[in-house]
């Protein structure tokens, strides 16, 4: 249990449903690492009360919170600023109060780039291709393209979201988006210095499943699966074997809400303490 003072300031995360979010345990051992006067609550909010819940939320003095389904693409229409990541992914996952006015971030995308280059993978100048073409696919686009990708291969089942995404991506950045049908994604795949699974293909309890056959990969590719349960998907452990370097959705889950915690504090959150209680709480559930 954290001590609660009069003093204590209040964060948390919304969502309908919220009990299956891995932030409170992650985010409140490391406020408790940094001995800040904060605790971060779980709040289950039905779509209908979310403008009285972030008004409520700002007269009772919280600092912020996160969102989570179904909230992220509502939020974005009631806050008074939005940044560029919450304005170009529709999303917001991230509130801050400010005497400026309420401010909504998406952490998300940059959540995974930085995940990635902390673990030593490089954006800027990469050939990269993305599996899929949803929500998440969109927030991990806009930030590889924010991130100085060279080219971004859009690989999805449905031909026709992969090509609206390109074209929201070629807005940002003229020509460094293409579509292509996901099961003709071989040579792409093939050529990518960065391929990123945003798909949920793979994902308990479909642990035989995976969204590509890889082909052999070039010698120092990287390929994140932005999955968490598993921690090791079929797709990632086809990528090790062809000799990639195999990163899960462990690192942006960790880093999104660590960008988060800095946003509403200041502070430098203790990554690997956040890493270590998500992993073992994702281990424990795993377990049943
Ligand atoms: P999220 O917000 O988590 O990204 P989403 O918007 O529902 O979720 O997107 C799911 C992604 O997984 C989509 O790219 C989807 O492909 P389609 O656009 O063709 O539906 C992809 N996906 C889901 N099941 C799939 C499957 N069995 N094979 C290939 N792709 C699949």
């Amino acid at each position: 249990m954290p001590d609660i003072w009069g003093t204590t300031r209040v964060v948390g995360v919304i969502g309908h449903p919220v009990r299956h979010s891995f932030s409170p345990p992650m985010q409140n051992a490391a406020i408790a690492a940094l001995g800040l006067d904060l605790v971060y609550v779980p709040f289950e909010i039905a779509p209908d009360d979310l403008p009285d819940a972030v008004r409520g939320f700002r007269a009772a003095g919280l600092l912020g919170f996160n969102a989570t389904i179904p909230h992220k693409q509502a939020l974005l229409r009631l806050v008074d600023h939005a940044t560029d990541e919450a304005r170009l992914t529709g999303t917001v996952n991230t509130v801050h109060f400010t005497e400026q006015g309420i401010v909504g971030d998406s952490t998300d995308g940059p959540g995974f780039v930085a995940g990635l280059t902390a673990r030593g993978g490089t954006v800027a100048g990469a050939r990269a291709v993305l599996l899929g073409a949803g929500g998440s696919a969109r927030a991990v686009g806009v930030s590889l393209v924010r991130g100085g990708v060279a080219e971004l291969v859009i690989a999805n089942r449905t031909i026709d979201r992969a090509r609206a995404l390109a074209e929201l991506l070629n807005g940002q950045r003229a020509g460094v988006a293409t579509a292509v049908e996901l099961d003709r994604s071989a040579a792409h795949l093939a050529a990518a210095e960065l391929i990123v699974n945003t798909t949920s293909v793979g994902m308990h309890p479909n642990l035989d499943a995976q969204p590509v056959e890889l082909p052999a990969l070039r010698p120092g590719a990287w390929l994140v699966d932005i999955v968490y349960n598993p921690l090791e998907t079929r797709l990632l452990r086809q990528a090790r074997e062809r000799g990639a370097e195999a990163l899960n959705g462990v690192d942006m889950l960790v880093h999104q809400g660590a960008l988060s915690l800095r946003r509403w504090t200041g502070c430098e959150p203790p990554i690997e303490v956040m890493r270590e209680v998500l992993v073992r709480e994702l281990q424990r559930r795993a377990g049943g």
